[in-house]
């Protein structure tokens, strides 16, 4: 893949966030250059942008970011970033807890002659306003000190939820992505229909798979279901195989997700939230484009692959 950005400009936008100074990030942005919030719609200039970083250092002195992967294209990359910094003054209306907190979030970069003219910034504030005791989606997550979950017997059981879920049958779906020209994609079975109208899908994704940096900078995602005669490709697409799609047959559909040749149902959809769940992201996407056959699909249950065409009728 073409190399697009320039060490240079990552230490000068590194140094901007870790020393408060936008001087040397200055020289490598163009006259016309903007910072664009994707949550809020908001468009700022350079010297809005030095406001910005003093706002978030004032809260958090000692905040200090580093860059965890940059995913790059021609004239285009993103950054992929982490922060970290002790809550000791007042910021987005909380008063200071004196919490050491860890906030991610993504910028998409655009390059015109070299330099940076315009940055997309996807940060979830309420990620971080969780962390500061502020409610969010990841309070359905487990905290260390919680009793997991209670059984029928009243002892807290911490495998009463794995024990839960292999008591729920699902279908096995692959989700697939592209990083560049590379197709990428992972076996999943958190996938639910969330409405028709519209049509509305979503897919649960751990942070910590292969496949997420390309997924969360991606607009679009395709989902595949499984079908019987494709229990290795399910086996692929569940192992950390480097390229998944070298035996595969497969194609794009309108915006470039690969669809797996072969599957009972796949779709593409455009990705419209990314709700952040602690170790997941639950992707919430509107489906654009679908294809149908008459192929079985597989079935998932407890660990187990069957076969659809045997079920019995009650
Ligand atoms: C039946 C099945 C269902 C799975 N469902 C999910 C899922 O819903 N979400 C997820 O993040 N991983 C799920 N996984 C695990 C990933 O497929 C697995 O971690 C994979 O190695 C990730 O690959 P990657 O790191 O190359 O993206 C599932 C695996 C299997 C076998």
């Amino acid at each position: 893949m073409q190399q697009t950005l320039a060490p240079s400009l990552t230490s000068a936008w590194i140094d901007a966030w870790n020393d408060g100074d936008v001087a040397t990030f200055r020289k490598v942005v163009t006259d016309d250059y903007a910072r664009v919030s994707r949550s809020t719609g908001t468009s700022h200039t350079l010297e809005q942008i030095q406001e910005d970083i003093s706002a978030i250092r004032s809260g958090f002195p000692d905040l200090t970011t580093r860059i965890d992967s940059v995913v790059e294209g021609e004239d285009q990359a993103v950054i992929f970033w982490t922060s970290v910094g002790t809550h000791t003054e007042a910021f987005l209306g909380v008063p200071p807890t004196g919490r050491r907190v860890e906030t991610r979030g993504c910028n998409h970069v655009r390059l015109a002659d070299g330099r940076i003219q315009r940055e997309e910034v996807t940060w979830d504030s309420s990620e971080l306003l969780h962390a500061l005791g502020v409610r969010h989606l990841s309070d359905a997550a487990p905290q260390a000190t919680d009793v997991v979950v209670d059984d029928l017997s009243g002892e807290p059981d911490p495998d009463v939820m794995k024990t839960f879920n292999r008591q729920f049958v699902t279908g096995v779906t692959v989700v697939t992505t592209r990083d560049g020209e590379t197709p990428k994609g992972l076996a999943v079975n958190a996938y639910a229909s969330v409405s028709l109208e519209p049509p509305l899908v979503m897919v649960c994704v751990q942070k910590t798979s292969s496949t997420y940096p390309a997924l969360f900078s991606g607009t679009h995602l395709g989902i595949n279901i499984l079908g019987t005669d494709q229990r290795d490709t399910v086996a692929t697409f569940a192992s950390k195989t480097a390229d998944k799609f070298a035996d595969l047959d497969w194609h794009a559909g309108p915006h470039g997700s690969p669809l797996i040749d072969g599957s009972p149902a796949c779709i593409e959809a455009e990705i419209r939230e990314r709700f952040q769940a602690k170790t997941h992201t639950v992707f919430i996407c509107r489906v654009r484009h679908a294809e149908v056959s008459e192929a079985s699909p597989i079935v998932y249950k407890a660990g187990r692959f069957f076969d659809s065409d045997d079920l019995q009728p009650l």
